[in-house]
């Protein structure tokens, strides 16, 4: 594995990270789930992304993580870095939900026994909700350090106005934002245009989520919707209605360049989006410890030559591409 260091800090983090949000809920194979944590772990992806709502059921990835921590990698806690946010709908009524001072802290405080763990090493506020004050949200993250409860904190999908002021109170607070989480994959550039130079000029380390597009970019779709995939169960985030003519069109057109250059479609999207020297860390989601080895094999081969990028820049500024 490699590491890279988070913005301007003193932590690394495996160029590849493992996300749990599809995958290790109760409606999935506990044991896959268990081979699938203990596989990243052996190959040096020691840092896991949680959050309080990743299931389904809300909650059970968190519980399912913290049995297999428990089982497993009790002895390895400082060997690993862990993650959990708050923001999205997590239990009724309406302090379980949103970037509230009290559902932030009685998130973590709930994540915390979920995990069974003492602290985590980051949190996140998951979103910005478009009404809670930007003050309001850093101040219970800066609390959550200040009673050690997280070691860092970060933030996810701050549109670039509250990003630039998410850094600012956290900085004079002397409890700067380690990573700053962002979708980005060839098929969603936003992120990468609006919002990763204001985290790099701030220092902040950048993660980025579903770097293959929740599937789409690993030629899965490129012949119909297979059975058991993301997009063909009802629990699965990819409606198949994302699953567009035009992007199975540039997969397919991709999955050319990718076969050139000797990698599988998913490992040249992962590399792709490394490839942006600003980013820190890409989190994937798999399904299966073999999906999971093609992805790691990715770090074999990260280069890519300008003419490379330029006909992958070709393919996918087709703004139609973009979720
Ligand atoms: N901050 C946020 O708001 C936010 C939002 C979303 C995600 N995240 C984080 O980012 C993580 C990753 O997101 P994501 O799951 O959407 O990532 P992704 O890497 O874009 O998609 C993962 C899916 O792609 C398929 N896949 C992965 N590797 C493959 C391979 N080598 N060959 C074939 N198929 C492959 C699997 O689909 P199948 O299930 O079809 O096999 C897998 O479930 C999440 O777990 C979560 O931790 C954060």
């Amino acid at each position: 594995m490699q590491y890279k260091y988070c913005g301007k800090s003193g932590v690394q983090l495996p160029l590849l990270s493992l996300g749990l949000w599809h995958n290790f809920g109760d409606v999935d194979d506990f044991d896959n789930a268990r081979r699938m944590i203990l596989h990243a772990f052996e190959k040096g992806i020691c840092h896991y992304d949680l959050a309080n709502n990743y299931g389904p059921s809300p909650g059970s990835a968190e519980r399912n993580f913290g049995r297999v921590l428990k089982s497993d990698l009790k002895a390895h806690r400082d060997e690993l870095f862990i993650s959990s946010k708050a923001g999205h709908d997590m239990w009724d009524g309406v302090y379980g939900t949103g970037s509230s001072r009290k559902n932030i802290i009685a998130s973590c405080d709930q994540s915390l026994q979920r995990c069974g763990v003492e602290y985590f090493d980051i949190f996140y506020s998951h979103r910005y909700d478009g009404v809670t004050p930007v003050e309001e949200t850093m101040e219970a993250l800066i609390q959550l350090v200040r009673q050690g409860k997280a070691l860092y904190v970060g933030i996810s999908k701050y549109p670039q106005d509250k990003q630039q002021q998410a850094y600012d109170i956290l900085r004079e607070a002397h409890v700067p934002c380690l990573l700053s989480q962002y979708r980005c994959s060839m098929f969603d550039q936003k992120a990468r245009r609006q919002n990763f130079q204001c985290a790099a000029d701030n220092g902040s380390g950048i993660i980025c989520f579903s770097p293959l597009a929740q599937g789409l970019l690993t030629g899965k779709y490129n012949n119909g919707i297979p059975e058991g995939s993301r997009a063909a169960k009802s629990s699965g985030f990819l409606q198949q209605s994302q699953v567009t003519p035009e992007r199975v069109e540039a997969a397919r057109q991709l999955a050319v360049i990718a076969e050139e250059r000797g990698q599988s479609m998913a490992q040249m999207a992962l590399a792709w989006v490394l490839n942006d020297q600003r980013v820190t860390s890409v989190i994937i989601g798999t399904s299966s410890v073999g999906q999971m080895d093609n992805n790691l094999a990715t770090l074999e081969h990260l280069d890519f030559t300008a003419e490379e990028l330029e006909r992958i820049d070709q393919i996918i500024s087709d703004p139609v591409l973009s979720f």
